[in-house]
Order: C-alpha cells, then structure tokens, then sequence
C-alpha cells in the first residue's frame, strides 16, 4: 500500500491541532457516504472503484483492442478531467523515450484537443500524414471548443487517409449518454461510444472509459489500476478511523497547514515519468477548492530538475509554503554508476551505487534543507511505479480532495469559475448568440 507520512509538519503545526479535525473530518467523511453534502449530485466516483465490473473492463479491452489492431498511432482528444488522468497514468508507466513510437503490440499515444495552438495542431497534422491513426474524442459536454476544433481536424484527417468505413472503426467516443455534438456526431457515424456517468465530473472521471480507454490501448493493465483504486476506496472508507485514513488524515494537515498561512501546496517527485500525475492532481484541488476567494494553491515541481530553478525560492523564498513529496521507493530497473579512470568529475566516490540511490540521497538532503529552511513537509510513499499502487494514489487524492473541500467549506464538485474566459471568447469570436457579450467586450478594448 501507498503511505503517507506528515511527521515533518509537526514543528510547524502540531499534532494535536490535526488531531483536532477527527470530528470535522468524519463529518466530511460521512456528507460524503451520505450524500448530504454540497455538489451531491456528483458523488458518482466515491464507490466506483468497487462498482467496476468485469465485464464492463472487458468491452473497454474489446475497444483497446480493435484500436490496438489498427492503428500505429492513437490520439487522445480531450481536455481539462477529459484528458489529464489518462496522460497522467499513461506518462507514468511508459518508457521515457519510445512512448511516442509504435512497438510491436501498442500504437504510440499522442494528445490533442488540450490547446489551442495552430502550430502544435499543424505539426500533429504533419505526424499523423501516412500513419494508420486512431482517435479517441473525449468530451463530457461534447462542446468544448478545443476539443471539438481538433476532432474536426482529425476526423477529416482521418477518412481523408483511411477512408471512411475504417475511420468508423478506429474513432471512438466517450461522452455524454444523450447530449452534446459529440453524442450527436458518435451516433449519426456509428463510432463505437462509452458514456460518461451524469455523476461524475470531469477532474475525478479517470477511472470511468475517460482514463480506462486511453489507458487499456496504451498497453496497461487497467484490472489492476481498479484494484489498486479499490483497495484504496476500502482504506478510505466511511468507517476507517480517522487516525488510520490516510485521505483524512491528509485533508487536515493541509487544512490546518493553510489556516497557519501555508497558501501554496507544491507537489514535488523525484521521478519525472510522475511529472503528468501532478498536473492531473493540479486540476483536481485547484478546480475543487479554489472558490469562494479561498483555497491553497497546487503548485508541483520535478526534482531534481527544478532544484536548479525553483530550489532557491522554496528555500528562501515567502514562507507560505508547503511540500507534498511522492516518493516511489523502488525503481523498476536498475543501473549503476561508472566507474572512470581519469575521474576528472570526481564522480568515483558514488561508482558502483545505483543512480537511485544518489537520486535517494538528494531527495533526503532536500527535505531536511527545505524543513530547515521553514517548509513543512507531507510525504507520501509508493512502493514502486505500478498499475496496482497508480490506481491507488488517484482515489486517495480524489477522496482526500472530497474530504479537504467539506472541511474548508466549499462545494469541491463545481467550477464556475471556468466559464468567464469561454464567455469572453465566444464574444470576441463573435459566436452565434453572444451578441450582447460581444458588444460589451468591445468597449472594453
Ligand atoms: O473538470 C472539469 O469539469 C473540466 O476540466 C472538464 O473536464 C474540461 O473542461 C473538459 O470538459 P468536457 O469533458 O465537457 O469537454
């Protein structure tokens, strides 16, 4: 199992104080189990590890594998909870450098539908040119302006090269049950299509089709992932004690971290295939508790790589700060250090070490410079980067964001915020139907 540690947050907030939450955090816990919350109408992740059944993951693998069959390359199109828990899951578990190459049983996995930048869409274009792609359109509104303008691109990039009975084939959509363009498009095509649950938005979908789809064609074992997330539902559940519920525990001390002035959480790893999980965790706290002029700030960093950028303000920088270190105890290859006659590096001191162990060391000498330096630090532990312990990591943030958002007070399952920039858009694009927007932004010019 994964575990989490918060000891080092004990000189700058004590013990007791996070103790303090158990009642807070089981009423939490509970508005969660019952429903009584607010944003109750999107609870439909809480028990969906355990709900998954079998034969639900194997229409997905019957999926994954026609898409497997038929394509060199499959494109991702999705944004925001639509796209960022499959990257997140996928980066994870790939290799580093032949992850945007083909082998012999997964098709390379690329993303669009995230941005709106002419010059990446054209040289996704120009990748895609004589490749046997795929695309898997993921959309909860089946509006979203980025998504919908690169599935346009591709689905026409796609008959154009494949012809149109075989882009039937290898285009599939994960959308709503009834509404939206890309229900309307799925079913007027006959794309083989998944919906995604009323219940469930879209920052915690990653284990409905939205995460298991792109996940199962990339090649990864997504049974386990739900068993990983499954063991963690159980963890977590209603009746755990507050003392040995990771999530719970782990809502308060950031809680209690942010009433003592810690504004900002960095979420930092040691190991960069993590550096999407971060992103996916961003989105989750970010658009979950910043409301209401409240919320921490998720921030994340890689190290250690931004050791040597963002090091010197974590450091010394204001103390409204605090650390969430993944740690993955165990690589899954190992390598070792040189050993070099010359030695003009004076590097011959670390041959014969593995590289994780050098990697180890600056990860502890980190956090006993970042503790020293006024930084609290939460540390959580994977045993090693696998589907079982990725699929547990997801819904202890997820059930831990649940609980966070309750005892801040806020409702974690809405974003109303997101709307503003689509509005002003839409008016300076002048869209159908914005007339008076349009109208008022232009004096605004
Ligand atoms: O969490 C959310 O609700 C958002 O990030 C959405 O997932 C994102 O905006 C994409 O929306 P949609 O799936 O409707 O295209």
């Amino acid at each position: 199992m994964i575990t989490l540690n918060i000891e080092k947050t004990f000189g700058f907030i004590s013990e007791k104080a996070i103790n303090a939450y158990e009642t807070q955090a089981k009423t939490a816990r509970e508005a969660l189990e019952n429903g009584t919350g607010k944003g109750n109408d999107f609870l439909g992740w809480l028990h969906l590890p355990s709900s998954i059944t079998t034969t639900f993951l194997a229409d997905i693998e019957a999926t994954a594998h026609i898409l497997r069959e038929n394509c060199e390359v499959v494109v991702i199109a999705g944004i925001g909870g639509s796209y960022l828990g499959a990257r997140a899951v996928i980066e994870a578990l790939s290799n580093s450098f032949t992850r945007l190459q083909e082998d012999k049983k997964n098709p390379a996995i690329v993303y669009a539908g995230h941005n709106i930048g002419e010059d990446y869409l054209y040289e996704l274009t120009e990748y895609l040119k004589n490749k046997k792609f795929g695309v898997i359109n993921i959309s909860k509104s089946g509006t979203t302006t980025e998504t919908a303008l690169a599935f346009r691109l591709l689905k026409k990039q796609c008959e154009d090269q494949r012809g149109k009975e075989m882009a039937k084939k290898v285009i599939v959509a994960i959308t709503d049950a009834k509404k939206g363009a890309a229900r309307i498009t799925a079913d007027n095509e006959g794309y083989k299509s998944f919906i995604i649950p009323d219940n469930v938005g879209g920052r915690f979908s990653v284990l409905t089709p939205v995460g298991l789809l792109p996940i199962a064609v990339a090649g990864f074992d997504i049974e386990k992932l739900v068993a990983g997330a499954t063991d963690m539902e159980e963890a977590c559940g209603v009746n755990v004690p507050f003392a040995r519920n990771p999530a719970a525990i782990y809502a308060a001390a950031r809680n209690e971290l942010y009433k003592n002035g810690r504004k900002i959480e960095i979420l930092v790893n040691y190991n960069p295939k993590l550096h999407y999980v971060s992103e996916w965790w961003k989105q989750l706290y970010g658009e979950s508790e910043g409301k209401e002029n409240k919320g921490i700030f998720p921030a994340a960093v890689d190290f250690s790589t931004d050791l040597h950028s963002m090091g010197q303000w974590i450091q010394e920088g204001e103390r409204t700060i605090f650390e969430t270190v993944i740690s993955v105890e165990k690589t899954n290859h190992t390598l070792s250090v040189p050993s070099d006659e010359a030695n003009l590096d004076g590097l011959n001191f670390l041959a014969g070490k593995r590289v994780d162990e050098v990697n180890k060391m600056a990860e502890l000498g980190t956090q006993i410079a970042h503790i020293d330096g006024g930084v609290p630090n939460i540390r959580i532990v994977i045993p090693a980067l696998n589907e079982y312990n990725i699929g547990q990591i997801l819904y202890f943030f997820e059930i831990g964001c649940g609980i966070s958002g309750y005892i801040l007070g806020v409702n974690p399952f809405d974003q109303p915020g997101v709307e503003a920039y689509k509005k002003n858009m839409f008016a300076l694009l002048n869209k159908p139907g914005y007339e008076e927007e349009s109208k008022a932004i232009q004096s605004k010019l």
